[in-house]
């Protein structure tokens, strides 16, 4: 079972409870880091293709990131051995940080929930964040780029605030939700689909570049994070706003592998040759939760172009 929680961030957090569900996924993750999962020849494709055609058919999009206990339900819905169950959803979890396509699916499949340009209504989808809030209310507004946008709750709220947005993200569904919510706010956002490890942004051109919770395999992450800082201009600056490793042990919600979460150090690693990093640390966030406040640890970096 899945307990989906909202923080007062509006980020929307999705946890596993105990359950048949989360028994197998905690199994699985056993076995991946045991080493006992192999990816190999056909029966491994044919694996990925079922959890991939189960994913994007669903009636309701599968909570979870990635959603192993729904698929873990439905695994022993049709007969599997737990262990058998257990071998597949490990062999997913290695897949899912591996292919992008899953990244991509699962964003369709999230952001797919309706929305009505409400942000009141709509949480996670329209509330932008309140570090990014905190990190910009003192600059002078002028171009902006937002990497990785989702449903552009941070892109609309630059653009509020008088920044001239360019918003880049690869899944369309959430492209669309931002443009809604752009039209009920009012503004506009120049909307970009495109795959970031194709994506090259224009050089020194923005005064501003933002990151937020883009929390793909490192690789991925760090070529972004790069890309990114080539994109701020002489005397901007780029905010990159994540999942902390430390929330994996210590904060609530989150992605459930560290594949997925990074440290305040590696972005600043990844762009000092560009940008001097001025910030680089963790911070909590309040989590409202059905078991009382928790907090989330997260991580910011700033760096700037002198
Ligand atoms: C957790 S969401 C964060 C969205 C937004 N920054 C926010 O804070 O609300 C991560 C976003 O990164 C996007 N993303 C991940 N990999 C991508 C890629 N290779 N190309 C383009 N977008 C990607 C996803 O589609 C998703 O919208």
């Amino acid at each position: 079972m899945i307990k989906h929680t909202r923080s007062k961030d509006g980020v929307l957090r999705l946890r596993p409870r105990h359950g048949s569900g989360a028994a197998l996924v905690l199994a699985a993750v056993v076995l991946l880091f045991s080493g006992q999962v192999y990816a190999q020849g056909s029966s491994d494709d044919a694996i990925w293709a079922d959890f991939i055609a189960w994913f994007k058919s669903a009636a309701a999009p599968p909570a979870g990131n990635p959603p192993l206990g729904a698929y873990a339900a439905k695994l022993a819905k049709d007969g599997l051995s737990e262990e058998e169950a257990g071998r597949r959803i490990a062999l997913i979890v290695k897949l899912f940080g591996e292919k992008p396509e899953a990244i991509e699916a699962h964003y369709d499949r999230v952001f797919s929930r309706p929305a009505s340009g409400d942000p009141l209504k709509d949480g996670f989808a329209s509330v932008p964040s309140a570090f990014l809030i905190e990190s910009v209310k003192a600059l002078r507004p002028g171009a902006a780029l937002d990497v990785g946008t989702g449903q552009g709750r941070n892109a609309v709220w630059l653009a509020t605030r008088g920044w001239a947005v360019t918003a880049v993200d690869w899944s369309a569904v959430g492209l669309e939700k931002g443009r809604l919510l752009a039209e009920h706010q009012a503004v506009k956002v120049d909307w970009v689909l495109a795959d970031l490890r194709e994506w090259e942004p224009p050089e020194r051109a923005f005064d501003l570049a933002i990151i937020l919770y883009l929390q793909p395999p490192a690789d991925l992450r760090a070529l972004v994070w790069r890309k990114a800082a080539g994109a701020v201009a002489d005397g901007g600056r780029l905010i990159v706003i994540g999942h902390d490793a430390a929330n994996l042990t210590e904060g609530w919600g989150g992605p459930p592998h560290r594949g997925f979460l990074y440290t305040p150090e590696e972005v600043a690693q990844a762009v000092e040759a560009e940008l001097e990093v001025v910030r680089a640390e963790r911070v909590l966030r309040p989590v409202e939760t059905d078991e009382g406040p928790r907090h989330a640890v997260d991580n910011i970096v700033v760096a700037v172009r002198r």
